[in-house]
């Protein structure tokens, strides 16, 4: 099985949103799946220009010389795309988007009716794989990835794509305090882990191991107190009046 998966928090390596999709990698390759992962601030993309070349004059192929064009044999061949993502106001943020608009080439610009919907019918040689979503927020609720799962699935949906699940991880900023005033949050990315060894070996993540991952960190009111504390605190440590 090969996975292509990209993370585009700027924060990359170091950010909240590799906190969770490392170990979910980390439990795919455990189950010989081969994983590649990109940051998508190390990659040239380029927005789409919305030409339609590649729909016309240039099919399948943008016109754009960037980093899209080693990217496309990955993509083509992926049996698993993970789309890693910070939560930014309210959705997926700019790279992650600008890097989905560029996939414009791999469908056909005909309608199809699919299920009595209009769809493109995706050129030859693409596999209609699945899509895992890996994505973390600032906020506590959960609900506040709704209109990201919302537009996820319909990409799916769109490019015929399996919608396999969601590693979601709310209130994502208060993971590294957490664990550097002492406080084990393993479970939490050992579900990760083991949502990747599932996904390979089972073909389908469990609800459980996903609830695993977006379990409570801190009640609500503390949740509050907390983060507003610590920014309180930023903001009189630079003396901004
Ligand atoms: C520009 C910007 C917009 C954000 N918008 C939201 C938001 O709409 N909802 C939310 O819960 N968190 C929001 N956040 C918080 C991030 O999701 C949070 O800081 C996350 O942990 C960052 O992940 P990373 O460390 O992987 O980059 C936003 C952060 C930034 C910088």
């Amino acid at each position: 099985m090969k996975a292509l998966a990209f993370n585009s928090s700027p924060r990359m390596g170091k950010g909240n949103t590799a906190l969770i999709l490392n170990p979910f990698l980390d439990g795919m390759r455990e189950a010989r799946a081969e994983v590649e992962l990109f940051y998508t601030k190390k990659l040239k993309i380029n927005p789409c220009q919305g030409c339609f070349n590649c729909w016309v004059k240039t099919p399948g192929v943008c016109v754009q010389k960037d980093d899209m064009q080693m990217l496309h044999p990955k993509l083509r061949e992926a049996d698993v795309l993970v789309i890693a993502t910070p939560l930014y106001v309210d959705g997926m943020n700019g790279p992650m988007k600008n890097l989905l608009d560029r996939i414009i080439p791999f469908a056909q610009p005909f309608f199809e009716l699919r299920d009595g919907h209009c769809r493109h019918p995706l050129r030859e040689g693409y596999k209609h794989g699945k899509v895992v979503l890996v994505s973390n927020s600032g906020f506590w609720e959960m609900d506040n990835f709704h209109p990201l799962l919302v537009h996820v699935k319909a990409i799916c949906s769109n490019l015929g794509g399996e919608f396999a699940g969601a590693l979601l991880r709310p209130n994502g900023e208060s993971l590294k305090p957490m664990m550097e005033a002492g406080l084990s949050l393993d479970d939490i990315f050992q579900a990760a882990r083991q949502a990747g060894r599932q996904l390979v070996e089972e073909g389908r993540m469990s609800q459980e191991t996903l609830d695993v991952v977006s379990r409570e960190l801190m009640p609500l009111d503390k949740t509050v107190h907390v983060v507003n504390k610590y920014w309180r605190q930023a903001i009189d440590a630079v003396g901004v009046k």
